[in-house]
């Protein structure tokens, strides 16, 4: 083979592999832009679907003001705590840190997994718990303290589950947005920190009072006396 024909060949090698590797690393761009697109998507959606429900309630981390309000409030009491709609977990393991067996519901599957590992790495995993699950779909039956960070338009219809479901020895405190009908025993805090208190035996003899108007028929008219 002629020096000519040796260069030519060595050439054409190269060029074969420079195109190899230029395909290989298209490759690696496509599936990299592609993971990280499912990735991202992953990540998003449990943030951006509370958006799209029937009620809109998103992630809006209680402030530290917020948190110390609830706690405040909630200071004498003992027993089984729950926030529903948990977050990142915060008043749960503010609260586990005051003595309370404490759990939160949460829909987003991040939060959640955020929270355990916070509670962990707080030291707080033994007396916390943290469920994903749909609020609307669990009762609240077994908890005499419970802290709800919701907005206006689901409270009328959360009143009426908490009435039906929790004993009368619990108290529910609302932060930021108060119950619609019932009656706080007490607030704490002002402005966008303020938290209102209710006790379960009032809200519960207002819903069986409600119930009981409902449900008695209306007084008949008396007929009329013939004249
Ligand atoms: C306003 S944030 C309050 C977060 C936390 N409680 C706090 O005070 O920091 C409401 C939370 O409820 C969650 N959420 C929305 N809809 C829910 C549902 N149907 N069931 C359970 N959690 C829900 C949201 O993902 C969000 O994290």
């Amino acid at each position: 083979m002629s020096q000519e024909e040796l260069f030519l060949d060595s050439v054409a090698a190269g060029q074969v592999t420079e195109k190899k590797s230029r395909s290989n690393l298209g490759l690696v761009v496509t599936g990299l832009l592609g993971g990280s697109l499912v990735a991202l998507y992953a990540v998003a959606t449990p943030f951006v679907t509370p958006a799209l429900r029937k009620v809109c309630l998103p992630f809006v981390p209680a402030t530290t003001a917020q948190v110390e309000n609830v706690l405040r409030v909630l200071r004498a009491r003992t027993g089984r705590l729950v926030d529903i709609g948990s977050g990142d977990g915060r008043i749960v393991i503010a609260a586990a840190k005051h003595g309370f067996k404490a759990s939160g519901f949460e829909l987003n599957p991040w939060l959640v997994w955020y929270s355990r590992y916070k509670a962990f790495r707080e030291g707080v995993h033994r007396s916390t718990s943290f469920h994903i699950s749909d609020l609307w779909k669990v009762s609240f039956a077994q908890y005499s303290n419970v802290v709800i960070f919701g907005v206006p338009q689901m409270m009328d219809q959360l009143e009426v589950k908490l009435a039906s479901e929790l004993p009368s020895t619990a108290k529910v405190v609302a932060c930021r947005f108060p119950f619609p009908t019932w009656v706080p025993e007490c607030t704490a805090g002002e402005g966008i920190d303020t938290v209102w208190v209710y006790d379960a035996k009032t809200f519960k003899t207002q819903l069986q009072n409600g119930m009981t108007r409902e449900m008695t028929p209306e007084p008949k008219d008396k007929p009329d006396s013939p004249t």
